[in-house]
């Protein structure tokens, strides 16, 4: 075969001709030969072709719709650094306005031309961040009044998010955990209080808890320890974990007091890729005031035609979050984000009350705070029923949906729960859809003859919940 020939051959082979679509994909050692562009495409693609359509997935948080014009901006700008800042000076520009507005939405009282915040691949980066300069301002104290520093701790619900378990673990910090119970099904204050002393850090409720939907009552949480601070002396502030309510809060209960109009708040993170409603991944995390933002994190840039503070753990990261964040702020404005969020609030809220309607579930709790919900099955049905929550999300993801059940946090770990996040990109319509399909999965459950391979697991365990 001559050159002119096998090039031939090649141009024209069809990609599903190819002998690499009759071999397994390698996956130990970096292949030794070359594989053209299209088939290694088609083989990358395929990879990921049976997975759940993203907007089925009800499990996460994350952003899995935007428009045209934000994926477009993305796209665009997929080979830009963040971190370059001499050669995208702009982009940087664009950050400090998100951090102003994303500041301001949460009532910042700093006075700055550029207030006081960070960028962060996600929630984690911008909880981690948030959580050091908590430490590291506590520390300075200790230090300053020639006390002991080295066995900081910080309180929160059991109901965390795994990221505060990382941050204990990797700065070695006591990490102590009030239980919810069914009592108590969110932060229990009182307890809160009485676990904190001289070497609390600072206490971190969560608005938007990511086991239950439900928001930790950090009003009262604030009344609390300022009368605490104030008996003690000590100086224990709040650092309010907002992944997710931290862009719902602004917009469908703005009067609710939980930012920095509250005393003790002095930080708060949020998702700037959950209902800040751009893909993955972009966090935020804001100080109320330059002062509570400890020099050693912070590395002085002045590109902005000021000098101002840059913070991260990360040193590179994509641009493209960051653009779209802004190009939110501009095309949706807070009306939009308001119609947005209002309307996940109402399609979640209506698929709860028909959940709630069905007789093998039951609720956990009344109302919504979050566009988000959980429910586990009635007591009574589950001590005859023959399936478990853990069979229905099986049988869910038959037509597409991913709904997650789970075991409950330490104290009512026995008791499974199935949880639904509403998004941007969820309609009525499809709630119905889901609505059916559960109704149709529950149908064909209870014609079982025989319990299934979870009911009896659950069953021998001692963990069919009973109240
Ligand atoms: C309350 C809470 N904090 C932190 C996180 C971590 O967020 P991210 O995935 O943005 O890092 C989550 C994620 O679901 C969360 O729900």
């Amino acid at each position: 075969m001559d050159k002119i020939e096998k090039n031939q051959k090649n141009l024209s082979e069809p990609i599903f001709g190819s002998p690499q679509m009759r071999e397994p994909a390698p996956s130990e050692y970096i292949p030794k030969y070359k594989t053209p562009a299209e088939i290694a495409y088609q083989i990358v693609k395929d990879e990921t072709f049976p997975q759940t359509q993203p907007r089925l997935n009800l499990a996460t948080f994350v952003t899995t719709y935007m428009d045209d014009y934000g994926t477009k901006l993305m796209n665009e700008a997929v080979g830009i650094n963040y971190i370059d800042e001499t050669e995208y000076p702009r982009v940087a520009v664009m950050c400090g306005r998100c951090i102003n507005m994303v500041a301001n939405m949460w009532n910042s009282p700093e006075e700055a031309e550029w207030k006081t915040g960070a960028v962060g691949i996600g929630s984690s980066e911008a909880c981690m961040l948030g959580g050091v300069a908590a430490w590291l301002r506590w520390r300075e104290r200790r230090k300053a009044q020639g006390k002991p520093y080295d066995k900081p701790n910080l309180v929160m619900s059991s109901a965390y998010q795994v990221v505060w378990e990382k941050f204990c673990q990797l700065w070695q910090i006591e990490m102590r955990t009030v239980p919810i119970t069914r009592d108590h099904i969110t932060l229990n204050i009182d307890e809160a209080i009485s676990m904190c002393d001289e070497n609390t850090i600072c206490i971190v409720p969560i608005a938007g808890v990511t086991w239950t939907g439900l928001n930790d009552d950090i009003e009262a949480l604030d009344k609390a320890l300022d009368r605490y601070n104030e008996i003690t002396g000590h100086d224990i502030p709040i650092h309010v974990d907002a992944a997710s309510g931290g862009f719902i809060l602004p917009f469908l209960f703005p009067k609710k007091k939980w930012d920095f109009r509250l005393k003790w708040v002095y930080s708060i993170s949020t998702s700037g890729h959950k209902y800040g409603l751009v893909y993955p991944g972009l966090g935020w995390v804001v100080w109320k005031d330059k002062k509570y933002l400890p020099d050693q994190m912070s590395f002085s840039v002045n590109y902005l035609g000021a000098s101002i503070a840059q913070v991260g753990l990360n040193f590179s990261r994509p641009a493209a979050q960051i653009l779209a964040q802004y190009y939110n702020f501009l095309h949706l404005g807070f009306e939009g984000y308001k119609e947005i969020h209002s309307n996940s609030m109402t399609i979640a809220e209506y698929c709860h009350q028909q959940i709630g309607k069905m007789p093998c579930f039951r609720n956990y709790s009344q109302t919504l705070e979050n566009p988000l919900f959980i429910w586990s099955l009635d007591p009574e049905y589950e001590k005859t029923a023959k399936w478990t929550l853990f069979d229905l999300q099986d049988k869910l993801m038959q037509s597409g949906w991913m709904v997650p059940a789970y075991t409950m946090p330490k104290d009512i770990e026995d008791m499974v729960v199935m949880r639904v996040v509403v998004r941007q990109g969820m309609s009525r319509d499809m709630a119905n859809m889901l609505l059916e399909d559960i109704q149709n999965a529950v149908e064909e459950l209870e014609k079982l003859a025989y319990p299934t391979p979870s009911r009896i697991e659950a069953q021998t365990k001692g963990k069919v919940y009973t109240h």
